[in-house]
């Protein structure tokens, strides 16, 4: 006997055939941007604990890194510097010769096509962790903007196509564009860090870099956004968009969804989600335990972010998913 259903939503699942043709979402290795962690040095691979099956490298072995992602169709990395050199105003961040502006040389020189970001942030490199130079008990907006200014510089003259600034200090946007253009560069684009929350997310990654806040300011939520807080996101993207930004991006990306889907409704511009250190830990801590199947949890939490309305996703798991899609194809 059967019943007078007029729409039947599952004869559209009933095959493989059919879920492929209706699948509204779909991820390429095109979408994935790999964050890669350098240190000084040479010879250098080594493992961070806090990010199974992520490494420190020295400007050197990244290389070879760079040319097995790119072999899985990788097209874009995003480069993290660290080092012991921790000052109060962290000239180190502008070293022509630190880790990330070597790397940047040698990896045009050996993997030309491989497209390079690099993080713009000052919490590799001043003594107590913040993303800012402390001036007067505060993390100080504008001391920090011109030494962000420097860095991308720094960056843009070792060869980067983006600077990614994820400081979140007012105006820097904008000053960066200024300072780039003012001195050529003005094919160099800007990934901006929009709406990055304060999120205790993020303890992983602060371990890869040793590079937790310290002292008189405990955390970061004097700069860093509220999670409590939407539309404040909205005026972010605002102000970033009329500073010259070339993309906006939302992090950390799975708790953060709605945000995204905000910003993509509301802007032209492209837009990136980083599914951080904390997102990727999680996961890989839950499949250790037998908990969850890592291979799901990694496709359905990257596909689900797309869902959203990322164009472009910063994820650990870059390599995985590219090999998984050539492999296995579609989601
Ligand atoms: C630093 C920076 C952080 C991340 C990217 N850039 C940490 C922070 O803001 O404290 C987090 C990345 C991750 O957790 O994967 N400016």
């Amino acid at each position: 006997m059967s019943f007078q259903i007029p729409q039947r939503p599952r004869r559209l699942r009933q095959s493989a055939a059919n879920r492929g043709l209706s699948r509204e979402t779909l991820i390429s290795a095109d979408h994935l941007i790999y964050p890669l962690f350098l240190q000084e040095g040479s010879g250098v691979k080594e493992a961070i604990e806090t990010l199974p099956g992520q490494f420190r490298y020295s400007p050197d072995t990244v290389i070879e890194q760079c040319h097995h992602i790119q072999a899985l169709g990788i097209t874009t990395v995003n480069l993290f510097g660290s080092t012991p050199l921790k000052t109060e105003l962290a000239q180190e961040a502008a070293n022509p010769d630190g880790p990330v502006a070597r790397a940047i040389r040698e990896i045009k020189r050996e993997c030309p096509t491989l497209s390079i970001q690099t993080d713009l942030a000052l919490d590799p490199y001043t003594e107590h962790g913040h993303d800012g130079i402390i001036l007067k008990g505060v993390v100080d907006n504008d001391a920090t903007v011109a030494a962000l200014q420097k860095m991308a510089l720094c960056h843009a003259e070792a060869g980067a196509d983006w600077v990614a600034p994820s400081d979140m200090m007012d105006g820097r946007v904008g000053a960066i564009r200024h300072f780039l253009d003012m001195h050529g560069h003005i094919g160099v684009s800007i990934l901006s860090y929009t709406a990055k929350y304060a999120s205790c997310f993020y303890g992983p990654f602060r371990g890869a870099l040793d590079a937790a806040p310290l002292g008189v300011l405990p955390d970061k939520t004097t700069y860093q956004m509220d999670p409590a807080n939407r539309r404040e996101a909205m005026r972010e993207a605002r102000l970033d968009l009329a500073e010259g930004a070339d993309a906006l991006m939302v992090k950390p990306a799975s708790h953060y969804l709605d945000v995204l889907l905000e910003i993509r409704r509301s802007f032209d511009l492209p837009v990136a989600a980083y599914q951080v250190s904390g997102e990727y830990a999680m996961i890989h801590a839950a499949a250790e335990r037998g908990w969850i199947d890592l291979e799901k949890a990694m496709v359905e939490s990257l596909t689900c972010i797309r869902r959203a309305g990322a164009d472009m996703i910063l994820t650990y798991f870059a390599p995985e998913m590219a090999r998984w899609l050539q492999q296995d194809g579609t989601s």
